[in-house]
């Protein structure tokens, strides 16, 4: 059921690679409730071409912008604002990559030279986004930022490596830019928090079939799907939520809070 909360409003969605992507799925829910969207993603990502699929169904254009190229980035806002005919009211930064772990290489053994990358990548991306569009006043009043994150930044999840550190420091830029964006320009920027989640960056943390088994027996609500986590997002791009801005907000059915269940001790006492 949709509600038209995002009846009028215009936004950008970053790092919709395939159906599976949080991206994705909260492109189809903020068409649905009435926004105009712009579809952006990583050219090497563009050529797999399936993105081609949602931009017919949301009827958005595509523009390419590798989230590391500032050039990249101010054309993205530009065509996008002319685009629209006028200044944009969200965004959603879905982005997440890590070299190391791609390359096999563990937490104690990294290369740094992937490890700025994958920090660049995955979270001074949030920065760089946030930076060309204060550069350009390409922002309305009330705007919305959300990125996505995981709680491995605040609680250690061994074989989530480098990509723990990056999602801190996403988590600090969206409250230090969140700062800056309020007092300019009543802009709110926040990170979602979300449940272990079966797309293809979630895939390639090792051991993850484990891992999302065991957050959902540790979730009273067991874990949030992208769907769910979609609806959320659409209520922070919402008026509805105006007030809430620098928050890491869980998004995780309860996982976050939780010391143990009833569930988990009963596997302990096999
Ligand atoms: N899947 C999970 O379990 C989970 C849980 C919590 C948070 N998240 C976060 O959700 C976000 C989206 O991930 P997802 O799970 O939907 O996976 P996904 O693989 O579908 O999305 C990741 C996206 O990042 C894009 N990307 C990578 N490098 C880029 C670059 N240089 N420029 C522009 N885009 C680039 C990819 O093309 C891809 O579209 C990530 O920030 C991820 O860390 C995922």
């Amino acid at each position: 059921m949709a509600y038209n909360l995002l009846q009028g409003k215009k936004g950008i969605i970053f790092g919709a690679l395939d159906e599976k992507s949080i991206a994705w799925r909260t492109a189809l829910k903020c068409y649905e409730e009435g926004a105009q969207l712009v579809l952006t993603n990583a050219p090497v990502a563009l050529r797999m071409g399936e993105i081609n699929k949602l931009s017919e169904a949301t009827n958005a254009p595509v523009i390419g912008a590798d989230v590391t190229n500032m050039d990249d980035l101010k054309k993205l806002f530009e065509d996008a604002t002319a685009h629209f005919g006028g200044k944009i009211d969200f965004i959603l930064h879905s982005i997440g990559m890590s070299l190391n772990v791609r390359k096999g290489k563990s937490y104690t053994e990294l290369d740094y030279g992937f490890n700025q990358k994958t920090l660049d990548i995955s979270a001074m991306s949030l920065h760089r986004v946030l930076r060309t569009a204060w550069d350009m006043d390409a922002l309305n009043e009330w705007g919305s930022v959300v990125a996505l994150t995981y709680i491995a930044a605040q609680r250690v999840f061994p074989h989530y490596s480098e990509m723990a550190d990056a999602k801190a420091l996403l988590e600090s830029v969206a409250r230090s830019f969140g700062y800056h964006y309020a007092i300019k320009k009543k802009v709110r920027i926040n990170t979602v928090s979300q449940s272990p989640t079966r797309t293809t960056a979630g895939s390639g943390v090792k051991g993850f079939d484990g891992f999302m088994n065991y957050a959902e027996k540790m979730s009273p609500m067991g874990n949030a799907s992208s769907d769910d986590c979609a609806n959320y997002c659409v209520s922070l791009f919402s008026d509805l939520t105006r007030m809430v801005t620098m928050q890491n907000l869980f998004h995780d059915g309860g996982f976050s809070f939780m010391g143990v269940t009833q569930e988990v001790l009963n596997e302990m006492e096999k």
